[in-house]
């Protein structure tokens, strides 16, 4: 078969393929794997009761289910749904938010693949425009849905704050950010995803009156984050205004099979979002908004996130590094601060393989992790060395396995730093030398 250019957009053996393939073939392996790799969320007993709950209720409430079922949604989304929405947004947070604010999308990645095309590439008057990174790493998912031939991204690399012996946390480089009339959007996830960063309130402003200073939008990917499934530990506070397209997921709260996204948005960008629904889909799927309508109008969608979810994620956060204190106490590990999301992003400083390596060694051990050197769209050319010095690891999967998982990457780590000790000095201290 002979394909267009179009093809080589989904044949360049792109990261988000690989992740998504690796979790799919853990689901079905005969081996037992621990999947630390992919953004599953975890079994949260109380979600699972909640979602089984409220489809028990749809199938009793008349005709519910079989029209839920049985048409097709228009093509912004089910208007009930977002007018519902519209309400708890509005009631909660002060923001002035109506059902034309709001379109669902077949998951929040696909609502990626329109924004960044909408504001970046080329436009009319002849530019080629980029979203804007302000901090990688960023969202693996983000890298290759740009469908223009030239790079969409600019991308800043990260101030570096070493907080203690094992923690450390990127903060946005102001100085590095230079946006001029090529930059047609910036985006952040908050938090983010890999490193389970949250952006602070005045780093947020800023990016917010930097937006609006050069009249492009913020978008913030709060897949993780504000106002639900709200899986942020410390204080962060939810903002939106016309100017800042929020994207939001069902997915985290536990329902990735749904595939549900909700963008809220000026309404012009939702009249676009709406027509790229209508080409490309039809309409979004009917599912996940007919299964949290009543927990929307009842506002418990905020507190089971606030009640349920973020505690649990942040009790397992706390597990996974007690297991990396336990498992790495001679190796050069340090953890980014984990204020959010479902990772831990490692860093090997010094590590004499690339991430890439290392997360190959693991796979052969039955362990699936990410290499960071994915999580930097824009830095590729790059050859900053910290991009092949991390990984991420998600702590959703069951206890055990990621106890056991821990484990083999202290192994897999601590090998590939003595084989180098062995052929150099093979002293404990060439460890230290090869990690500063
Ligand atoms: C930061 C971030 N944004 C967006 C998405 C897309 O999620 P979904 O398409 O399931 O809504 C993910 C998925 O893991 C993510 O981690």
């Amino acid at each position: 078969m002979e394909f267009s250019n179009f093809s080589k957009q989904f044949n360049s053996g792109s990261g988000i393929l690989r992740l998504m393939d690796d979790l799919g073939q853990a689901e079905h392996s005969e081996q037992p794997v621990s999947m630390l790799g992919g953004g599953n969320p975890a079994t949260i007993e109380a979600m699972e009761q909640t979602f089984r709950r409220e489809m028990e209720r749809l199938m009793s409430d008349g005709r519910k289910f079989e029209q839920m079922l049985g048409n097709y949604d228009s093509p912004q989304g089910d208007l009930p749904f977002r007018e519902l929405l519209a309400e708890l947004l509005t009631s909660q947070f002060n923001w002035e938010v109506s059902a034309k604010n709001i379109a669902i999308t077949n998951g929040s990645q696909s609502a990626f693949g329109v924004l960044f095309n909408l504001f970046s590439g080329e436009f009319a008057d002849g530019t080629h425009k980029h979203i804007l990174l302000p901090m990688t790493p960023e969202y693996i998912g983000y890298a290759d849905v740009g469908l223009s031939d030239k790079p969409i991204f600019k991308s800043i690399k990260p101030r570096i704050e070493r907080l203690d012996d094992l923690h450390f946390k990127y903060r946005v480089d102001f100085d590095e950010i230079d946006c001029g009339d090529d930059i047609g959007a910036i985006c952040v996830s908050r938090p983010t995803n890999p490193t389970g960063n949250v952006i602070t309130d005045n780093e947020l402003e800023r990016l917010r009156s930097l937006a609006a200073d050069k009249e492009i939008p913020l978008i913030i990917d709060g897949a993780y984050g504000l106002p639900f499934p709200g899986i942020i530990f410390n204080q962060a506070t939810p903002v939106w205004d016309n100017n800042i397209v929020l994207c939001l997921s069902l997915s985290k709260l536990g329902l990735p099979g749904v595939r549900a996204g909700i963008i809220v948005a000026a309404p012009e960008l939702i009249e676009l979002v709406t027509g790229a629904n209508a080409i490309f889909t039809l309409a979004p799927g009917r599912f996940g908004p007919s299964l949290i309508s009543e927990i929307t109008r009842s506002g418990e969608l905020l507190s089971l996130s606030q009640k349920v979810v973020k505690p649990y994620y942040q009790e397992r956060s706390h597990k996974a590094i007690t297991l990396i204190k336990k498992e790495m106490p001679d190796l050069p590990v340090r953890v980014h601060v984990s204020e959010g999301a479902i990772f831990l992003w490692l860093w090997f400083e010094g590590m004499p393989i690339s991430s890439e390596e290392l997360y190959q060694r693991l796979k052969a051990r039955g362990v699936l992790v990410i290499a960071g050197e994915h999580f930097f769209p824009g830095l590729i050319e790059n050859d900053w060395r910290h991009t092949k010095e991390c990984i991420r690891v998600s702590y959703a999967a069951k206890e055990q396995d990621v106890a056991d998982g821990i484990a083999i990457i202290a192994e897999e780590v601590r090998s590939a730093y003595q084989h180098v000790a062995n052929s150099d000095a093979g002293t404990a201290e060439t460890i230290d030398r090869i990690a500063s």
